[in-house]
């Protein structure tokens, strides 16, 4: 098994961030056998799609390298890195863009999400995004790829330009990558509102937890979180149609590892006066040592930076003969 999953180095991380990606790799991690291995990577080269000056990017990679590494990944059992520091993945983008068609490229739902209505006005990169993506998994033959469901297609446009590449050259190099999408996909909604996505980008920073929010913080935005007048229910059935109240549950349900139904069955009938301290007492337990990890390790860049390029070292020596092979299956002397 070769696990490998990337995410972008955004500033400003957050509870969604956590529970929704990073939680998902540190527990990959610590279920791998011997024979197994996990690459773990800061997308920043796809990070260009999104203009950002050069303090601020190189303070997000550090930013979110340390993230992880408080939140429980091993940079000597994982190879943790930064794509930049790894040429072969823009390398093997560059052939794969001789593959992939520009018709697989126009189906893809994130690019037309992101550029809306104005798709002259969008980046090349942008566009070819995907096929990065792709040469991050292939370059690796990476066989399981932990992500949410929104990255499925992805999955499947690196599945295509995989079979394509291997017929077209008549090799059997790439192996096809299998996603792994976590069943109860944790989707953490805005505090503010409950059909809203808990984002660094929300304009509240009432609707979010940061994983640099004090304890006083977090009890407070617990606090003030939007609900509704109602009791919890006996069951999580009757959460529906309460955005906000499903949201709470959720999230106790997450950090406690129960059910939404056994956490209605405790509550039940009970205020969100007895719900919320609780819930903020366990937000509070679960990421204080994260927090406490994280302040720590953002203060030593450069111990930050050695582990990204030991990461680096041992990601290029991973990813060398499959880009050897790529090159000398098109032909071309390198
Ligand atoms: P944001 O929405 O704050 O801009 P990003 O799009 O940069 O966050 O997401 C980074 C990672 O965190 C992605 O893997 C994404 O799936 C995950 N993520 C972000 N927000 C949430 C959320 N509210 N719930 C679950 N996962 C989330
Ligand atoms: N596109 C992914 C996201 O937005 C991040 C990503 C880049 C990725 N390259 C990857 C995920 C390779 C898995 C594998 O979440």
């Amino acid at each position: 098994m070769r696990v490998l999953s990337g995410i972008q180095p955004t500033g400003n991380l957050h509870l969604g961030n956590y529970l929704g990606a990073i939680r998902n790799w540190v527990r990959m991690q610590d279920e791998m056998d011997a024979d197994s291995q996990c690459f773990f990577f800061l997308a920043d080269m796809h990070s260009i799609t999104v203009h950002e000056g050069r303090e601020q990017r190189i303070r997000n990679v550090r930013d979110m390298a340390a993230a992880l590494v408080a939140a429980g990944i091993d940079p000597d059992r994982s190879v943790l890195f930064n794509q930049a520091r790894v040429p072969a993945h823009a390398e093997l983008c560059w052939l794969l863009n001789g593959t992939a068609r520009i018709g697989w490229l126009n189906r893809m739902t994130q690019f037309k999400d992101k550029v809306g209505k104005d798709r002259e006005g969008a980046s090349i990169g942008l566009f070819v995004y995907p096929v990065l993506q792709a040469a991050d998994i292939l370059v690796y033959n990476a066989t399981h790829v932990p992500v949410g469901e929104d990255q499925k297609q992805h999955l499947e446009l690196a599945r295509d330009i995989a079979t394509k590449f291997n017929t077209d050259f008549g090799v059997e190099l790439f192996t096809l990558p299998d996603p792994i999408i976590p069943r109860e996909s944790a989707r953490i909604m805005s505090f503010r509102d409950g059909t809203a996505k808990m984002s660094k980008s929300d304009p509240s920073d009432m609707s979010r937890i940061n994983l640099t929010d004090d304890d006083d913080a977090i009890m407070q935005k617990v606090k003030k979180a939007k609900t509704d007048p109602e009791p919890l229910p006996e069951t999580a059935e009757g959460l529906a149609g309460r955005p906000e109240a499903n949201n709470l549950v959720g999230i106790y349900a997450t950090l406690a590892g129960r059910t939404a139904d056994a956490v209605c069955a405790e509550f039940a009938g009970k205020g969100f006066g007895a719900f919320k301290p609780a819930l903020g007492e366990l937000l509070v337990e679960t990421l204080r040592p994260i927090r406490s990890r994280f302040m720590e390790l953002r203060t030593d860049d450069a111990a930050l930076d050695a582990i990204l390029e030991k990461g680096a070292a041992r990601a290029s020596a991973a990813a060398e003969p499959t880009l050897r092979a790529a090159y000398d299956a098109m032909g071309l002397m390198r």
